[in-house]
């Protein structure tokens, strides 16, 4: 086999750990298009698909407007495109077994079309064990780039062009805040704001801290001029996105942090604000207080919990324990009553005994979620959770996770129960996919919706009172 090493600019994990004190630069002039490459897509076509958290759907915008802004236009049909990118997820295995099924399947669309340029980008271009399976396997790949070096893809994208071998470049550094990049927005109504990239929390079982880089906040001034332009352009509604926002302005020496952002972008009067994720380790209560003042931000607050035992938590690398988890999620029902709260849990983790799992079922029990997000759990290389023992059968593992599902379902409906002949404010996404006379939308809750309304409303939020409540959404009509 042809060793690849020596021209290996490829990622490292273990040079992504790393946490040096180095200044964060932020850099507004990064963004360069090659002379020849202006134009270079016009009468062209491109299909990005995206798997996935919102940050990589929001990068996903990026690389479309990057495209665009090159001349290309977008297709939802692969064979049609000259330019196809997979911008990957790393969180578990199945996700990047996904990936790798689309990549095997573009090598048959190469076959037909030898001149399409296939790249691969996200997450998973930023591990070592990825880079070496595409190098040995997938020859079809034309380029590959990390989350790092998204702002370098006409770079990129010209070089592969130019050349035969496959274009690798990842950085694996710690990271800088690139401001000023294209982008054409998936939505027309609700907008993702970045507030934050990276994460500095080393949760033992995940990759994130090491695809993602270094913690560093986006400047105040940079988010609040983003949020008045979507708000002038007309978006109803914007979502704040960090791996843990609550982590913002941590990099900063002004003391300026999530709860005063929070503030500001309130402030701008963009009718709503949501945010995501936020850890439960440092949720102050300056950031509950801002939530309850606002009306403008929508109490529904994702919590990941992960796990309701304590000696697990610890093993997790989560930082509180099941008490202070508790106390938090108490704290923000009595301060904020009508708010809704989600969560992500993880079954199965190392060593996790039955009787730990059924800490996670009284602390479920006790929560009454809204929804919860559960995953088995999956070893990625290269963290310390995946060089823990793990004793626990496959099969055990699945039977926590079907009787966890089976209560977060049973969940998902009281708590849904609750709008029930109520009117709730929903903005109106579009007709729903399944009936062309129906409208689709979210309530301030973050409860989907269908009903019957005007069609001239969509854009807009509206009043909707609730006829009928099922697990997964809600039904109505519109008030007119
Ligand atoms: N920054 C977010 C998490 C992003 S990942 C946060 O801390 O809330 C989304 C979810 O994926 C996590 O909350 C966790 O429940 C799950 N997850 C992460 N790594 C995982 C792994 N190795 N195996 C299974 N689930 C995992
Ligand atoms: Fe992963 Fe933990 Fe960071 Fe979330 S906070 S991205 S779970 S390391
Ligand atoms: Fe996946 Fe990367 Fe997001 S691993 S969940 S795309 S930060």
């Amino acid at each position: 086999m042809k060793d690849y090493s020596e021209y290996f600019k490829g990622p490292s994990l273990r040079d992504a750990k790393h946490r040096g004190k180095d200044e964060i630069h932020h850099i507004d002039d990064a963004y360069e298009v090659p002379a020849d490459m202006i134009g270079i897509g016009k009468g062209q076509k491109y299909f990005i698909q995206t798997y996935g958290c919102q940050a990589n759907e929001r990068d996903g915008e990026t690389l479309a407007g990057i495209l665009e802004s090159l001349g290309y236009e977008a297709t939802d049909e692969i064979k049609d495109a000259q330019v196809v990118l997979l911008n990957t997820c790393a969180i578990r295995e199945n996700a990047e077994e996904k990936v790798f099924g689309k990549i095997g399947y573009l090598k048959k669309v190469k076959r037909t079309n030898p001149n399409v340029i296939f790249g691969i980008c996200g997450c998973m271009a930023q591990e070592e064990v990825v880079i070496q399976k595409i190098l040995e396997k997938h020859q079809q790949v034309d380029m590959i780039f990390g989350t790092h070096n998204i702002h370098r893809l006409p770079v990129l994208l010209k070089q592969a062009m130019l050349d035969k071998e496959m274009v690798l470049e990842v950085w694996s550094k710690e990271g800088d805040v690139i401001e000023n990049l294209p982008s054409h927005r998936a939505h027309p109504y609700k907008a993702w704001v970045n507030i934050m990239y990276g994460c500095n929390k080393f949760c033992t079982y995940c990759i994130v801290p090491y695809t993602r880089g270094k913690e560093r906040s986006r400047l105040k001034n940079e988010i609040i001029e983003e949020v008045n332009e979507l708000k002038a352009q007309g978006y109803q509604e914007i979502t704040l996105l960090g791996q843990n926002v609550n982590s913002y302005g941590k990099d900063f020496d002004d003391g300026y942090n999530f709860a005063s952002l929070l503030a500001d972008v309130a402030q701008t009067g963009i009718p709503r604000i949501r945010f995501t994720t936020s850890h439960p380790w440092d949720f102050t209560d300056d950031m509950i207080d801002t939530i309850a003042q606002y009306d403008n931000i929508m109490p529904a607050i994702h919590l990941p919990v992960q796990s309701g035992n304590s000696e697990v938590l610890k093993r997790m690398g989560r930082r509180y324990s099941r008490e202070q988890y508790l106390e938090l999620f108490d704290k923000i029902k009595t301060k904020i009553p009508d708010c809704t709260i989600t969560t992500d849990i993880i079954v199965g983790f190392p060593g996790e005994t039955d009787e730990q799992f059924e800490d996670t079922i009284t602390l479920y029990e006790h929560c009454e979620y809204d929804l919860a997000y559960t995953f088995i759990y999956s070893p990625r290389a290269g963290t310390p959770a995946a060089k823990m023992e793990d004793d626990i059968d496959i099969h055990t593992k699945e039977q926590r996770l079907y009787r966890l599902n089976d209560l977060v379902n049973e969940k998902a409906l009281k708590q849904n129960q609750k709008y029930l002949d109520e009117v709730v404010e929903v903005l109106v996404e579009g007709t729903s996919k399944k009936d062309d006379n129906m409208l689709t939308g979210y309530t301030r809750h973050q409860k989907l919706i269908n009903f019957k309304g005007n069609q001239d409303h969509i854009g807009q939020i509206v009043p909707v009172k609730v006829t009928e409540v099922k697990t997964w959404a809600l039904k109505g009509e519109e008030i007119e």
